[in-house]
């Protein structure tokens, strides 16, 4: 950018703006690192919706449910620009980058902005301010927003995400990501770190690397690599009180490599988030997910062999395109098989211009996707109940998150395994880690007593 835009994009009567955010972690910090250039430009967060000169809208186009979600938000702008017609209202994230121009048509969007176009947000907002809509949906093969410090928007200063890399190459079938986020790229190891260590300094106590893709992970410099487990061990050796996680991984880089070195830092907690899918090989490689059944269940087996005290949970989809009843039941069996802690269950929804929208025909009629998604809901119900009872009797070290929900004599916080425990308050603070005896559980929650 030159320095005469720079001095246009500086907001001199420091405007507010104010973020809502649709979709999946990357997308949550997406808005922390947008926070960051709009704060770096001079302008002023809110929290409250009502006091914001320019609204942003981090969105995301998975499903459409999720799309039409945001379009019900966009009605509810286009009432409150009708009573302050100087607000301005901005598209982010994947839907900006699937439907571009077309939502500038609709009459309440001045700005669309792609998520690797976010540095051109000052010049946009600015423009959008005289009054010239603004569209910036380019793609790029290198941003990694790998110097911006986010903002972070989270509220309880105990647990926050890293995004590492960016886009996916995987081409799922029926996915919109790779056209909304675009090609792989992975932020060089030595900002990772720096923001790592700058969030422990601040009194984080859990990080959560993030990527489409987290466990492909590759950095090359010189003749020298970095993959994700060598990145993984670097960043558990930043301090011993500090929590890993990491999310998403795919079951074709689940590597021998990675579980050793998650067994070797007792710091990288025992949560392993490993989307399935399917549990049928036919539909596995209609998906293009790459990998059957058998192998998705050898990396199981071998997680459960490396690290005994694992959590595992998974995504599924119900009623993928040509899905039969045999392909259902097999879904059925390999989560019994897996034993999957928790998961995250959907049913297929077509999205335009990706490779089964073009391919092949969504053919399993509403009403039997819901039953199969009910059905497998009912199923993993009950394999989170038993997997939760096996942690009574247990003692857990539990990284406290802050007040829970229901009670403020009683805090919340995660096991190692990322279940969520309710303990009585006592001393105890946000941040603190506590050894935590499980008494009950529901399927959601365990319930326990401090051993101190
Ligand atoms: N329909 C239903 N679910 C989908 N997912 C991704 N694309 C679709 C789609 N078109 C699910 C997958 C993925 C999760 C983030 O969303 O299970 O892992
Ligand atoms: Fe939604 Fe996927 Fe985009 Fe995340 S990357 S916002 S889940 S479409």
């Amino acid at each position: 950018m030159s320095i005469a835009l720079c001095i246009f994009a500086q907001n001199m009567e420091n405007k507010t703006f104010y973020i809502e955010t649709y979709g999946c972690q990357m997308n949550v910090n997406d808005s922390e690192v947008v926070a960051a250039i709009l704060k770096a430009a001079d302008y002023r967060l809110t929290e409250r919706i009502n006091e914001a000169d320019i609204i942003f809208i981090n969105t995301c186009s998975i499903r459409e449910n999720a799309e039409q979600r945001v379009w019900g938000r966009l009605d509810v702008f286009r009432l409150e620009k009708r009573r302050n017609p100087s607000l301005l209202v901005g598209v982010l994230g994947c839907m900006a980058e699937r439907l571009k121009e077309d939502l500038l048509g609709k009459g309440v969007v001045d700005m669309v902005v792609g998520p690797d176009a976010y540095r051109q947000l000052p010049l946009l907002v600015a423009e959008a301010e005289v009054g010239q809509k603004g569209i910036n949906v380019l793609l790029s093969r290198e941003e990694t927003y790998a110097d911006i410090s986010p903002v972070r928007l989270d509220k309880n200063g105990v647990s926050a995400f890293v995004s590492i890399m960016r886009g996916c190459n995987n081409m799922c079938a029926y996915c919109v990501v790779p056209y909304t986020r675009g090609a792989e790229r992975s932020r060089p190891p030595e900002t990772i770190l720096r923001e790592v260590r700058e969030l422990f300094d601040k009194g984080y106590r859990e990080v959560t690397l993030l990527g489409q893709n987290v466990n492909s992970y590759s950095w090359t410099e010189a003749s020298a690599t970095m993959n994700f487990a060598q990145l993984l061990e670097q960043v558990a050796l930043v301090n011993p009180l500090l929590r890993l996680r990491f999310a998403t991984s795919h079951p074709k880089d689940m590597s021998d490599e990675l579980l050793h070195t998650m067994a070797k830092q007792p710091n990288i907690c025992r949560h392993i988030h490993l989307p399935v899918q399917s549990g049928s090989s036919r539909i596995l490689e209609l998906m293009n997910r790459k990998y059957t059944r058998e192998h998705y269940l050898e990396r199981i087996a071998k997680i459960k062999a490396v690290l005994p005290d694992s959590a595992i949970s998974t995504d599924i989809i119900a009623g993928f395109c040509t899905e039969t009843l045999e392909d259902h039941n097999y879904t059925l069996s390999l989560m019994k098989e897996a034993g999957f802690d928790q998961a995250f269950m959907f049913q297929y929804s077509e999205r335009p211009n990706t490779k089964t929208a073009r391919h092949f025909k969504d053919d399993v009629p509403a009403e039997e996707k819901t039953r199969r998604l009910n059905e497998i809901i009912a199923l993993q119900n009950k394999l989170s109940l038993q997997a939760n009872q096996k942690e009574i009797g247990q003692q857990r070290e539990v990284l406290v998150e802050g007040l829970s929900k229901r009670s403020s004599e009683q805090l919340f916080g995660r096991t190692s395994q990322n279940k969520v425990i309710v303990f009585p308050k006592k001393n105890y603070r946000s941040g603190d880690y506590v050894q935590v005896q499980i008494e009950r559980c529901s399927s959601a929650t365990l319930f326990g007593l401090p051993l101190d």
